[in-house]
């Protein structure tokens, strides 16, 4: 049953995940058959990127489509970047794992016997399978039934993890590789706790709101890959934010997504007067993949000197609109617009983080008993720009494989671990600096760290954001601390290492444009920052 459990002041489990999206959830299912596994998630299950999926999953389970296909759409889109091996473990899985999904229960569109595919940008053939416009909620629904259904799971919603614990930043010997023992916690009454566990896995997701204009929502602020690299893992690739060029525009900022099915099914971009401008920029058109159309629109909105673009979905005729699209018409009605009868002002808005911790395929990263799976790891699938519904699956297939490893590992016995130390800490007269740091993080990685970048605008960014920390850390330790707050540090932390990653990179490659270097250097090679031992 899933339940929520007294905690006294350390509680221990088998296996810790942190995280309820299609990752966690996965994981927490394969594992359970082994031992005791706790899932924590900082808010309700609804609440994660995967809830709000639009799209699909993609994947072979057409007989006129091929995996070799699938590869080398996902390889072209990476930009030279992907790591092939990776790439092929994964997206082999595709066709399996979604009828895994639909045996689980999940409603997947489907035209007789066969699965109704749609396509998305920069997929040679549709291969995209879907619950209407909806896919992330019925794909979260689905998971989430066996894991409330077990016994051997024990869930905690609107419990956040403040930090895993490892052997090293206890000031314990540790020869060779450092080891994960579990993590701090902070309830919903505001106490921490101690949680050990042998093995936990951070499945916590992106970090869409370092951005001010995001289609994520407001759980996706990088803590699990703050964590991490509070730990000590390296992190890759954190210059490639995907921008999602088709997102509702709203003039007090925009989060809601515009699934690129639509342009798959025959919707088009236009500008004010009505005129197609993606001919112009790349002769897929509005099926180009994503990072060219995010900058297309970008480029148009700053040429045009326009707030927004429009999609306009008409070509596709009501009654597929009707069809496939329900949610999306239901809720663009709400906001007066009928998108069968009128075009939609739409602006790019962040979406995905292409980047994240280095991992394997599984999740391993240098610390022992510590996992990231999900989109907060960097496998390496993705490269520089991530082809559209790919990442459900890679979050299914690293849960799939990081329970397969964990399970081959010897047990090894836990040493108690020290309580929460709050000593010294003050309360706080007012909290107007965390609204503020917030307001300031966003907009600036919003201005200086955007679509198009530049020396001059990533060295204003740095040097903001450097000063933000610094004012962040001090209050950090000197209050209590709340969700907002550790939020915010982690959020800055991401913030930092995703400016750092941008000016390594001296090429545009990918996501990653910088007006100072247009070309593509001859040797594609990820960005990897490493911090500085403990
Ligand atoms: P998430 O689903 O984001 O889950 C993260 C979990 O971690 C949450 O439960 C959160 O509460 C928890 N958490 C975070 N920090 C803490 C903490 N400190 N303590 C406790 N809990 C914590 N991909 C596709 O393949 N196809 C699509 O069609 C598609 N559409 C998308 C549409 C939208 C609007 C968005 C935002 C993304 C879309 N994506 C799509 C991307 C995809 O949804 C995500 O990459 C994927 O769902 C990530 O899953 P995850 O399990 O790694 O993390
Ligand atoms: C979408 O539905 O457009 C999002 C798909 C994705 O991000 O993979």
């Amino acid at each position: 049953m899933c339940q929520q459990v007294a905690m006294n002041n350390t509680t221990t489990f088998d296996y810790l995940i942190i995280g309820s999206g299609a990752a966690g959830l996965f994981a927490a299912n394969r594992l359970a058959e082994h031992g005791r596994v706790a899932i924590i998630n900082k808010d309700v299950f609804s609440e994660s990127n995967t809830w709000y999926a639009q799209g699909g999953i993609a994947g072979v389970t057409d007989t006129d489509d091929s995996i070799e296909e699938h590869i080398s759409d996902t390889l072209r889109a990476g930009a030279g970047l992907c790591h092939e091996d990776i790439v092929h473990e994964i997206i082999s899985r595709g066709g399996r794992i979604i009828r895994e999904l639909a045996e689980l229960g999940t409603p997947f569109d489907t035209e007789g016997e066969q699965l109704h595919l749609t396509r998305e940008a920069a997929h040679s053939h549709r291969r995209i399978a879907h619950a209407k416009d909806a896919t992330g909620k019925a794909v979260g629904e689905a998971l989430l039934k066996p894991v409330i259904d077990n016994a051997n799971i024990t869930c905690f919603q609107r419990h956040m993890v403040v930090d895993v614990i490892t052997a090293r930043h206890l000031g314990r010997y540790v020869q060779g590789p450092d080891r994960c023992l579990g993590v701090y916690l902070l309830t919903p009454k505001g106490e921490v706790v101690t949680i050990a566990a042998r093995h936990t896995i951070l499945a916590t997701g992106g970090a869409g709101k370092v951005y001010l204009y995001t289609s994520n929502p407001h759980v996706a602020t990088g803590d699990g890959i703050a964590m991490a690299w509070r730990a000590g893992c390296p992190v890759m690739n954190l210059e490639f934010t995907q921008f999602h060029p088709t997102c509702l525009f709203s003039p007090g900022g925009s989060t809601e997504l515009l699934t690129e099915a639509l342009r798959g099914e025959g919707a088009y971009l236009t500008d004010a007067h009505g005129d197609r401008f993606m001919p112009g920029y790349d002769e897929r058109a509005e099926l180009a993949p994503r990072d060219i159309v995010a900058r297309a629109v970008d480029h148009e909105m700053k040429k045009q000197g326009c707030d927004h673009m429009y999609l306009d979905a008409r070509p596709l005729g009501k009654k597929k609109i009707e069809t496939q699209f329900p949610n999306i018409l239901k809720r663009l009605r709400q906001t007066g617009i009928d998108m069968c009868n009128e075009p939609v002002p739409i602006v790019p808005a962040a979406h995905y983080m292409c980047g994240g911790v280095q991992t394997d395929v599984a999740g391993r990263t240098p610390i022992n008993g510590l996992h990231v799976i999900g989109e907060a790891a960097c496998t390496g699938l993705h490269g520089a720009n991530r082809l559209a519904s790919n990442s459900l699956l890679e979050c299914l297939v690293m849960a799939e494989l990081c329970a397969e490893s964990i399970k081959a590992q010897a047990e090894v016995p836990l040493p108690r671990l020290p309580e929460w130390d709050a000593s010294g800490v003050e309360p706080e007269t007012e909290r107007v600096q965390i609204k503020q740091n917030w307001e300031e993080i966003r907009t600036t990685m919003s201005n200086y760290v955007g679509i198009v970048r530049s020396d001059e605008r990533l060295r204003r960014a740095r040097r903001r954001l450097d000063m933000i920390r610094e004012e962040i850390t001090s209050y950090y330790w000197q209050h209590p601390i709340g969700r907002d707050l550790i939020e915010l540090r982690n959020l800055s932390l991401i913030a930092e290492l995703i400016v750092r990653s941008a000016q390594k990179r001296k090429e545009s490659r990918g996501l990653h444009y910088s007006t100072d270097y247009p070309n593509l250097l001859p040797n594609a090679c990820d960005t990897i920052l490493t911090p500085d031992p403990l």
